[in-house]
């Protein structure tokens, strides 16, 4: 993607922030009820949002903005998988606000320092010629409704990425469909270690 290109989906990104804030009146989130409305997404989650279990992403330290724009998305049924749908269309938005407000409190996953130092550099290299912490910010740790990348499960990672590129996962706005179109599995690998290795 050329500069020029990513200022524009950068800019359009504000725009659709900016929309979808303003469409929602609501009083401000409340991290210690979002801890006891957590409970029943615990048991996949963890309690602190360290999952133990392949497939289910740890939400520890995301952007509180993510968590509320996915929760949405599984609602409407633009984005599935994992039985989100049902879990999200039973929470409502100052629910969705409040979970969000509690994991963005936790601390961070623990990074994965023991993968492949050589695919850790590979991931990097191609993560730094991709412009990925343009959006993601500096060390993928996420910003406003992008997800943080560094700590996440590499399987996690190289699933959703797979899915954003191919479209089985529609994005909010499109950019991130954009930026992982050319993407070739073998930089996705590299990547998912790579960010998971973050602290
Ligand atoms: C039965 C297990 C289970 C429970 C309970 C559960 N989740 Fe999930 N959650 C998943 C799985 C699996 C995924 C990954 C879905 C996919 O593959 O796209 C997921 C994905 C998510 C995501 C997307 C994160 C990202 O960065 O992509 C969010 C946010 C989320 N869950 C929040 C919650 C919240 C909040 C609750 C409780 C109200 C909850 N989940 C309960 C299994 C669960
Ligand atoms: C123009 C901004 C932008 C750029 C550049 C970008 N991303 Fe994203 N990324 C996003 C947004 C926004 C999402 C959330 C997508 C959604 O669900 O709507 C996302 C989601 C993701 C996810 C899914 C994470 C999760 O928890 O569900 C992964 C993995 C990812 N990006 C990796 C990358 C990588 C690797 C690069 C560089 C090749 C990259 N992104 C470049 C904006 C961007």
């Amino acid at each position: 993607m050329s500069f020029l290109k990513l200022s524009k989906a950068i800019q359009g990104m504000a725009f659709f922030t900016l929309t979808l804030t303003s469409s929602l009146a609501v009083s401000a989130p409340d991290a210690a009820a979002g801890k006891a409305k957590a409970q029943v997404c615990a048991a996949c989650h963890g309690e602190q949002g360290v999952s133990a279990i392949p497939g289910v992403p740890h939400l520890a330290a995301q952007p509180p903005l993510s968590v509320f724009y996915q929760l949405l998305q599984f609602r409407d049924q633009r984005r599935k998988g994992g039985g989100m749908e049902a879990i999200a269309s039973n929470l409502s938005e100052q629910d969705m606000r409040d979970i969000a407000a509690h994991y963005a409190a936790q601390p961070a996953p623990p990074a994965q320092t023991g993968g492949d130092a050589a695919k850790i550099a590979r991931g990097q290299t191609i993560a730094q010629q991709q412009y990925c912490s343009s959006c993601h910010g500096a060390q993928l740790q996420g910003q406003k409704h992008v997800p943080r990348l560094s700590g996440q499960a590499s399987d996690y990672f190289t699933l959703q990425l797979r899915n954003l590129r191919s479209g089985a996962r529609a994005d909010m706005d499109g950019t991130m469909g954009s930026a992982a179109r050319s993407l070739t599995d073998e930089e996705i690998d590299a990547m998912a270690v790579y960010s998971a290795s973050l602290p």
